[in-house]
């Protein structure tokens, strides 16, 4: 690559450790995966331990938002009331909300209802009602650090069949975490979560999928869930992503409103629920960072 590292000096991950002492046994691995033909991670983007911390103190704000769009959102509240009470209180809590701005997008939130898969623009106009599903996503930005998560929810009265994707989505993601380790693939997650949707008669969303996360908003891999078990990236320790299928009760098609270019719809209109945590590979497992 850029000439060898001696194993006495220190390793390319800015631990400041030697190298023989950080990730020599890693790139190791890495070499073998590679010349066996699968995908390998690029080193830039293994987050070493300072960064790391410094990605979960972003982390503490995306979740503290989340929580309190939990306890605050109800029927008769419109959607633009979300992106205040995000803004004010990721800017509050030192954070920047990471979606505003964002290649323009004008909103510090996704506020996404019913047939509307992401993206939803937050509105007064839109009016939370009985029956609704609705996803919040959120992300922030703090010394530089990224997180990004979203959850769904339900408002008063929902269809047994709503609340049922609702469910499965969620199901779903932590069925794809369970396969997240290191030295496993990324389309095993992808798999058990596209199997569960699948087996629920549900159809997951192919052209939007989720991301790595940390040092950028969307760094690589890409992360879908039309993938299959052993294929698709090797999970390292170090690395950070999404895991955030969007789910559609009907079929799996969507457009874009042309009118805005951001928000997605289902094609027959029928509902779309999304979930997303942010998840770290550790050397025994995973750890998850944002939910
Ligand atoms: N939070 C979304 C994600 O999970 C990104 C939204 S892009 C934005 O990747 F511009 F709308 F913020
Ligand atoms: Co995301």
């Amino acid at each position: 690559m850029f000439g060898k590292i001696g194993r006495n000096d220190p390793c390319w991950c800015g631990s400041g450790k030697k190298y023989k002492n950080c990730h020599e046994m890693f790139d190791t691995k890495i070499q073998k995966a590679k010349l066996t033909g699968h995908i390998v991670p690029p080193r830039n983007i293994i987050k070493n331990e300072e960064q790391i911390e410094g990605i979960k103190k972003s982390c503490v704000i995306n979740i503290a938002v989340l929580d309190e769009i939990a306890k605050q959102i109800h029927e008769g509240m419109n959607t633009a009331e979300i992106d205040k009470i995000v803004y004010d209180m990721t800017t509050d809590m030192g954070g920047i909300p990471a979606p505003l701005h964002y290649e323009g997008y004008p909103y510090s939130v996704c506020t996404s209802v019913n047939d509307q898969v992401c993206h939803g623009f937050p509105s007064k106009d839109v009016v939370l009602k009985d029956g609704d599903i609705i996803n919040v996503d959120c992300s922030t930005i703090l010394n530089g650090y990224f997180s990004d998560s979203s959850r769904m929810f339900c408002i008063g009265n929902v269809s047994p069949e709503k609340k049922k994707l609702v469910d499965v989505t969620k199901e779903a993601v932590y069925k794809g975490l369970d396969e997240v380790k290191p030295w496993g693939f990324l389309g095993d997650m992808g798999q058990a979560v596209h199997d569960h949707c699948f087996a629920n008669g549900y159809t997951v969303v192919r052209e939007i999928g989720g991301h790595g996360v940390g040092l950028e908003f969307h760094e690589e891999p890409w992360v879908g869930y039309n993938s299959k078990k052993g294929h698709e990236m090797l999970l390292a320790p170090g690395m950070i992503f999404t895991i955030e299928p969007m789910v559609n009760m009907g079929g799996v098609e969507i457009f874009t409103d042309k009118k805005n270019g951001w928000e997605v719809y289902t094609a027959d209109h029928k509902p779309s629920a999304q979930w997303e945590i942010m998840v770290l590979v550790t050397e025994t497992g995973h750890e998850v960072l944002c939910y």
